[in-house]
């Protein structure tokens, strides 16, 4: 592999960051941004385009991802990050799947009650905010594997954008000075000192971050143990523990990323390879998919009453099986075989009724026997060798549990709300958990990330995956069927509004403004029960589609800052 020269000012030149395509998909609309061969679609351009530019100088998506990954922790610290965690998927060029799982662990000091009271109560923001929060992080680990096996260019030449960004700065968008001027006040909160983000920030400040810078170049000479060994871990165990968390040097040094066997389904002449436990993204996906694919929904249309319903009681099915099956594989036993077949889903749509909406509370899991009993990011990235990659990262809520390791120059996750603290009592995204999600020493916690990568007639079709919580799951779904079912391009399924079923709360949530009320009004005679006036938006999905000419659309979500870069 040839020498990477890293002259980011030179070969930015060359990256084409073109608005999008003149060109039409085949239902004559506009198409997004093109590239002949190869594309990072991120939540920030610069990530994109250093991911991009490795590419260019002959690196390949694996080598891409380890660079837009570490760039992604300057530009985006809302969620990117290596305080966290997070799922790839991938398909080589020769067809090989797999799937590697980075995601936080719980300390070994955990305990099941953590969070609740003397009376078994809650305690409200324990698992939310401040050092207890914090799992421990497995990106830095995570990256390593990755490069161990698939990696072609130093990891040293990998890391060198992302220090040269943060040591020069980033300039703040009108989305992120919003975002951090909104979340401010935590960051006095949850810190005994002030934090470098903990200003009042316009569109256009610059903010650089040399003790990031620092810790990267640990990373760089140290390779791993420059994160989970040494003046890194010592840094970040001091801080938490005098917040009064209890991650130790143990932790940091125990903490193992894991290959694990992706979730592999067909839907109709699809077939679609996503994320295994622990997340359920895989899982939940492939029941949907399952539950709807004896339906011609093409014919429904999009976004129509019918099709919305379909959807949302195959949701509803599967979100109630997410509650009470999945957690981390280490630790429970998941049928996943019984729970992703043709026999059992269609068993649990029986009783679905075009008329009326099921209540989620006649709904329960499935009844298995004879088996052993706000933030996230994705990127997705094809390169010109024909790998793709799907990957998923997150510090769990917006910037984490917002304890931000100063000297470290990074944000902790507080990815400890993603298990069930209590069963039957949500999580902040309104969650329920049981057993299989409770909380044990080094267990990890369930995810609802769904890194998805997608072939037709066995080629790469799409890679897709989506931040959001519990609605990362419907979001990649139905940006897989707006290109599949409803012929849009990728770029317009991204922006296609979206909604979402979760089961418990019993609402189906509109994104705001997408849907119509008269169809709202159809689907409340059928007591189906909406949430639209305080709703959010679903998702930010960051794609990427191989068309039928082999070039290849992004879809970069105009929900974010997102953007397609490719040549
Ligand atoms: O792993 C999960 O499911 C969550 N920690 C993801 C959090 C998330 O997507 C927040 N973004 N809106």
């Amino acid at each position: 592999m040839k020498k990477l020269i890293l002259s980011l000012s030179i070969v930015f030149l060359f990256i084409q960051c073109k608005e999008n395509s003149t060109e039409k998909t085949p239902n004559n609309k506009n198409l997004g941004f093109l590239a002949d061969s190869a594309m990072v679609v991120s939540a920030r351009e610069e990530a994109s385009k250093i991911g991009a530019i490795i590419m260019q100088n002959g690196g390949n998506a694996f080598d891409a991802m380890i660079a837009t990954d570490l760039a992604l922790t300057v530009v985006y610290p809302f969620a990117g990050n290596i305080g966290g965690g997070g799922f790839m998927v991938y398909r080589t060029n020769d067809g090989k799947t797999g799937a590697l799982d980075y995601r936080e662990k719980a300390p070994l000091a955990a305990s099941k009650d953590m969070y609740l009271d003397e009376n078994g109560n809650i305690i409200e923001g324990k698992s939310t905010l401040g050092a207890m929060a914090v799992g421990v992080p497995g990106t830095i680990d995570g990256l390593f594997k990755v490069h161990e096996k698939f990696g072609t260019i130093p990891f040293s030449e990998l890391i060198q954008p992302a220090i040269d960004l943060a040591n020069k700065g980033v300039v703040v968008t009108k989305k992120q000075a919003e975002r951090l001027n909104k979340y401010r006040h935590f960051f006095t909160e949850v810190n005994n000192h002030q934090i470098v983000l903990d200003e009042e920030w316009k569109e256009g400040d610059t903010i650089k971050y040399p003790n990031l810078a620092k810790t990267f170049e640990r990373i760089k000479t140290q390779g791993r143990d420059g994160f989970y060994k040494g003046e890194t871990a010592e840094i970040l165990v001091n801080y938490v523990q005098k917040l009064g968390g209890i991650i130790t040097k143990e932790d940091l040094e125990n903490y193992k990323s894991q290959w694990r066997n992706p979730i592999v389904f067909t839907y109709k002449s699809l077939k679609i390879i996503s994320m295994s436990p622990p997340s359920s993204g895989g899982i939940c996906n492939a029941q949907i998919f399952k539950a709807i694919e004896s339906y011609d929904i093409a014919s429904l249309g999009h976004n129509s009453v019918e099709a919305i319903q379909l959807i949302t009681e195959a949701e509803r099915r599967a979100y109630a099986d997410r509650s009470y099956y999945l957690g981390d594989p280490d630790f429970v036993k998941i049928p996943i075989d019984t729970l992703i077949s043709s026999d059992y889903v269609q068993e649990r749509m029986k009783d679905f009724s075009w008329d009326k909406a099921t209540l989620s509370s006649s709904i329960s899991h499935g009844n298995i026997v004879g088996y052993e009993s706000d933030e996230t990011t994705h990127y997705s990235i094809v390169d010109s060798y024909g790998n793709a990659v799907s990957v998923t990262t997150t510090l769990n809520g917006a910037y984490g549990s917002k304890v931000y390791v100063s000297e470290g120059g990074f944000f902790l996750n507080n990815e400890m709300d993603d298990f069930s603290s209590k069963p039957g009592e949500p999580n902040m995204f309104g969650l329920i958990g049981a057993e299989a999600n409770s909380i044990q020493p080094e267990k990890r916690m369930l995810s609802s990330m769904t890194p998805t990568i997608v072939e037709k007639n066995n080629k790469l079709f799409m890679t897709v995956g989506s931040p959001g919580g519990s609605t990362i799951i419907t979001s990649v779904m139905q940006t897989i069927l707006n290109v599949y079912e409803f012929d849009l391009g990728m770029q317009e399924a991204v922006d296609a509004p979206r909604f979402h079923h979760q089961w418990l709360p019993d609402v189906v949530t509109f994104e705001p403004k997408g849907f119509d009320s008269i169809l709202v009004q159809k689907l409340q005679k059928k007591g189906y029960k909406i949430n639209q006036e305080n709703s959010r938006i679903l998702g930010k999905v960051d794609a990427i589609l191989v068309l039928p000419n082999g070039k290849l659309e992004g879809g970069a979500d105009y929900r974010g800052d997102d953007k397609a870069v490719g040549f």
